[in-house]
């Protein structure tokens, strides 16, 4: 731990002030260079109230939406996803960023976390437009033991995980409105406020590397729209975020912890049996396509049907409108549009 978390550490477990000779002995250090520490932590966004003959005290900073490392790392529960955790103020996209450390020989699970993207990139070679400091944008590296044609499954699993997260946090009867939160197949989250129309919160791109047949290294990256309220005009219709739809700020280092601690219990599931059969039951119970009416935009044979659900491979089962048998659909060849809109 460095000085900074340090203080912190004090600070956050005493109810009142903690003098600044009681942090220049916990510490080893000078009262100037604890005053200097305080500085920065209150640059930071730290709301830290200093009196004289008392000391400091640290205000609630649970209702504050700060974001930076040490916020993550206190609250992370996991054993190695999110470690080690490297934090910037700003970066093109994590996802370069990961494969970067990768060839640094960064362990599985190493996490890139940032403010903002000035070339976050989403799927189909767009752009992910990352505004600063109000959302999540953060890749982790995993070097499973899979076969290659299995890595398109970890996406699933990454959305499963944040879906997971969202409802954990957001859906308590304290909750001021009533959010419901799902799954777009196959991997868009969506939320829907109020019985209002599902907005998609959450975009996932994954991207893997080979050497000889085998999977080199992996990166999974997730951009999640958290308390971000303008949207540009083109996207207005399908994004949203967790501010608008809840009607209050998130806290993005509660939220990136609750992440991780469900995506490293999801993963470890699939790794174990190389398929989402484990995970199955919870997916399609996220899934909002279900039983819903779908337009399959195969460009050879585009169709319409009732999605069914997954297969333990990830693609979706769909039932034909003219009666045909079952299909299955996979996420590289087509993609699926609700009849009425988005989902
Ligand atoms: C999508 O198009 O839906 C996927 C968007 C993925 C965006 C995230 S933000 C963090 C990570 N870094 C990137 O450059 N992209 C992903």
């Amino acid at each position: 731990m460095d000085k900074k978390q340090l203080i912190l550490k004090e600070l956050r477990s005493s109810d009142g002030y903690v003098s600044g000779q009681q942090l220049c002995e916990a510490l080893g250090i000078s009262r100037t260079a604890v005053w200097k520490i305080i500085g920065k932590l209150k640059e930071e966004g730290y709301p830290i109230e200093a009196v004289t003959n008392k000391g400091y005290r640290l205000l609630c900073v649970e209702e504050q939406d700060l974001f930076n490392r040490e916020e993550v790392e206190n609250r992370l529960q996991t054993r190695w996803a999110g470690h080690p955790l490297l934090y910037s103020e700003e970066t093109g996209s994590t996802n370069n960023d990961i494969f970067a450390l990768a060839d640094r020989g960064f362990p599985q699970g190493t996490l890139a976390l940032t403010g903002t993207q000035t070339a976050g990139k989403g799927r189909r070679g767009r752009l992910w437009i990352s505004p600063p400091n109000v959302n999540i944008y953060m890749s982790i590296l995993l070097k499973p033991d899979l076969r290659p044609d299995s890595a398109p499954m970890l996406t699933l699993v990454m959305a499963l995980a944040v879906f997971e997260a969202c409802k954990a946090l957001y859906t308590s009867p304290e909750e001021a409105r009533k959010c419901r939160f799902g799954i777009k197949w196959p991997n868009d989250i969506v939320v829907s406020a109020d019985g209002g129309p599902f907005m998609k919160i959450c975009g996932i791109l994954t991207e893997m590397r080979m050497e000889e047949k085998e999977i080199r290294d992996i990166v999974i990256g997730t951009g999640i729209n958290a308390n971000q309220t303008e949207f540009p005009e083109e996207i207005r219709e399908t994004a949203g975020s967790l501010a608008m739809a809840l009607g209050h700020e998130v806290n993005r280092a509660e939220l990136t912890a609750e992440v991780w601690r469900f995506f490293e219990a999801d993963f470890e599931a699939f790794c174990e049996v190389q398929s989402l059969e484990p995970l199955r039951t919870k997916y399609e119970a996220a899934l909002v396509n279900r039983g819903r009416k779908v337009r399959v935009l195969d460009p050879q044979k585009p169709f319409e049907g009732t999605a069914m659900g997954i297969t333990p491979t990830g693609e979706l089962v769909v039932r034909p409108e003219d009666g045909s048998p079952d299909r299955e659909v996979g996420s590289g060849e087509v993609s699926v549009r609700g009849v009425m809109g988005y989902v």
